[in-house]
């Protein structure tokens, strides 16, 4: 039978609504849940008005809301959950430690207690779950450490995900993304950079469109091939398709497994500034400042597992993920 339904937490977000749109227009069934903590009305408001017959809404706190939850569990009993709700600033997390593991292990939680074991279970992870590793790149059996509150919520979810993934016989996948950056190419959802951001990306979108010519880099001193941060950034329509690859392979597995998503290519802040501003026709100067607390030196993937098991691989260039985000905030 072809399961066609899938139930996705976070649906206003920018990674779970890019993710809903593309499977929207696959023809799949989708029944969204978001409680707006970090996002407004506009996606889903397209999605609703898209696609009036194959998406449904509702407005839900995971970590609340119980008794909603089970309700719509049970009407819409779905083929499969992916789950990208939660909060996910690392700053944020050092300060408001209590509502970060309440939010993101309780979310993550109630829908394992109260969801059909039958449905496949897909869960947003991040290579943050690896911490500071001087052993680079990162594989999936790189040490687990975390770094800050964040990294411990995202560590307990798959925790807790492995110990239903045993006791219960739910087939889980979770996903370690390393930096997704750009949009999709309809524009659809864009990556938020009014939100005072704090990430790479949403920070030089938003200092072009204020006409600033100065980004502050964090750090000129790392053990790195040009003396700042790097990183994996991979473009979230790359992204997206590894969450459809999984949807595949979760069916095949015997209990839980893992995956990194990411390029395998590290990138510095320089490198990175500098293709935005080439492609985009930019002229973005650095100012360096110290080092950011909690920040690591290098964080990149080793992506063979999934590129070999998921027959996933991220295709899109470090050129197009600059191009992609700036045309979204452009239009
Ligand atoms: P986002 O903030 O844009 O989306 C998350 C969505 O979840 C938001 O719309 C928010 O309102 C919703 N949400 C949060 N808590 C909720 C709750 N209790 N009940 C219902 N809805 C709730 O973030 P994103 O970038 O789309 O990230 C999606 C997932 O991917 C998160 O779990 C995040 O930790 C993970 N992740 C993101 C990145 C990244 O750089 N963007 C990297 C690694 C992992
Ligand atoms: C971190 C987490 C990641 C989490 C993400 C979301 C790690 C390894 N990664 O990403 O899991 O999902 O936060 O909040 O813990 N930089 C500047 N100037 C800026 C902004 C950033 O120089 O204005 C530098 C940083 O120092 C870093 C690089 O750019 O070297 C990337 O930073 P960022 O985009 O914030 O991502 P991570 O820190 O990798």
């Amino acid at each position: 039978m072809t399961k066609n339904k899938i139930l996705v937490t976070g649906a206003a977000g920018y990674i779970g609504g890019t993710f809903t749109y593309e499977v929207l227009k696959k023809g799949f069934k989708v029944h969204g849940i978001d409680n707006f903590i970090n996002a407004n009305r506009n996606n889903i408001d397209a999605f609703s008005k898209d696609f009036p017959e194959s998406f449904i809404f509702s407005e839900i706190d995971l970590a609340k809301d119980v008794s909603k939850l089970k309700l719509v569990l049970d009407e819409f009993n779905p083929d499969f959950i992916v789950h990208f709700a939660g909060l996910k600033s690392v700053g944020e997390s050092e300060e408001q430690p209590d509502l970060y593991m309440n939010n993101n292990v309780g979310s993550t939680r109630n829908l394992l207690e109260n969801m059909n074991p039958k449905s496949f279970f897909i869960f947003s992870s991040s290579a943050t779950v690896y911490g500071n590793n001087p052993n680079q790149p990162l594989t999936e059996l790189s040490e687990i450490k975390a770094t800050s509150v964040y990294g411990s919520s995202k560590i307990e979810c798959e925790n807790l995900i492995k110990d239903y993934a045993f006791n219960k016989g739910i087939k889980s996948v979770c996903l370690r993304y390393f930096n997704p950056v750009g949009s999709h190419q309809d524009l659809i959802v864009v990556e938020d950079y009014l939100n005072k951001p704090n990430n790479l990306m949403p920070k030089l979108i938003e200092t072009a469109m204020n006409g600033n010519n100065t980004i502050n880099v964090y750090g000129r001193d790392y053990d790195t091939k040009d003396g700042t941060g790097e990183r994996d950034y991979i473009h979230i329509i790359d992204l997206v398709e590894g969450h459809i690859s999984a949807m595949d392979k979760v069916q095949k597995i015997k209990n839980i497994d893992f995956f990194n998503l990411g390029t395998g290519k590290s990138t510095s802040v320089i490198e990175l500034i500098s293709m935005f501003n080439k492609t985009n026709e930019l002229n973005i100067k650095i100012n360096f400042v110290d080092r950011r607390k909690g920040d690591v030196a290098i964080c990149y993937s080793n992506p063979y597992k999934a590129n070999n098991e998921m027959n996933w691989k991220a295709n899109l260039s470090l050129e197009r993920m600059c191009k992609d985000s700036w045309e979204a905030v452009q239009k």
